[in-house]
């Protein structure tokens, strides 16, 4: 269940300077939740505050920075606001062969969609519990439910967060706080451009029935959190890929992904 809008009580929704971060708040705010609006973009998430019609605060943050985590509840606490909603949505790729990679841009990655995950969890859910009210949605992927070669580090990151969510639920069930992982396939946002994709690159491998809208992702992972479902993966197609993933021989599934990756291209 989503915990009531109440005076002093928010949503935290990191990476809500655009995609489907910024989905999530507006819809978060639609349904009365004070959003606590955190990214690096300041000017974005100003923007987006200012577009919303409920209350919201702006926590420009680095969340790749041990330090920008660490402060998050403290401003938090000096604005007056309980976290009763954590969204931990930020993340990015990197694109290509591991042996060409930089190390400091593979380990961004790892900072922003792993560390920043459990570090945010751990600062945030003990409160929950406390209150024996909350909610949690870690956005993982579709890339979560097998490795990623092209993309090896997000596919880990992804299937790291989708293990540690399932955990987490079920640790947090007997408080009442009900934990999602939101896995969506491809959705058109700044995501792909960030990675090094192009949108023709990226069409050409992933059919265009598979693509869902940033809205619609965020509705479902709003509503499967306030369902209380552990996993929610937007898209009847794409629910259907993951139960095919699931059935296909790893050694064959790895060759086609490693084979039809642009980021693998020569
Ligand atoms: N788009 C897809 O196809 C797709 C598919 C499956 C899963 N996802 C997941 O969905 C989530 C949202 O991605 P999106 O598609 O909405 O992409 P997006 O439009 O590029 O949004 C990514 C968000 O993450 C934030 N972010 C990145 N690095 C950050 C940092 N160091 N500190 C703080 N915030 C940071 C960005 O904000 P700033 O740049 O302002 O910091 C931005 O708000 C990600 O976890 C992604 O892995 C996306």
């Amino acid at each position: 269940m989503l915990p009531p809008p109440g005076p002093n009580r928010a949503a935290l929704i990191t990476g809500a300077s655009s995609g489907i971060g910024a989905e999530i708040a507006r819809q978060l705010s639609a349904r009365g939740h004070h959003t606590v609006l955190v990214a690096r973009r300041a000017e974005q998430l100003t923007a987006l505050a200012e577009e919303l019609d409920g209350p919201s605060s702006v926590l420009p943050a680095d969340l790749s920075q041990r330090a920008d985590r660490a402060a998050l509840p403290e401003r938090v606490a000096a604005l007056g606001l309980e976290i009763d909603i954590l969204v931990n949505n930020a993340g990015l790729s990197t694109m290509g062969p591991v042996a060409a990679a930089e190390p400091g841009a593979e380990l961004t990655v790892v900072e922003v969609d792993v560390a920043a995950v459990v570090d945010l969890c751990t600062r945030f859910v003990g409160d929950m519990v406390g209150r024996r009210r909350g909610a949690v949605l870690n956005v993982a992927s579709v890339a979560a439910f097998g490795p990623l070669p092209g993309q090896a580090v997000y596919g880990a990151a992804k299937a790291f967060v989708l293990s540690y969510t399932h955990a987490l639920g079920q640790e947090l069930k007997p408080s009442g706080i009900t934990v999602t992982a939101l896995c969506p396939g491809p959705v058109h946002t700044g995501f792909g451009e960030a990675a090094g994709f192009s949108i023709e690159d990226a069409e050409a491998v992933l059919p265009k029935p598979l693509w869902v809208s940033a809205h619609d992702v965020a509705k479902a992972g709003i509503d499967g959190l306030a369902a209380g479902r552990a996993v929610v993966v937007p898209g009847r197609l794409n629910r259907a890929a993951t139960a095919v993933y699931h059935l296909t021989p790893r050694r064959l599934l790895l060759g086609l992904l490693a084979r039809t990756h642009p980021g693998l291209k020569k």
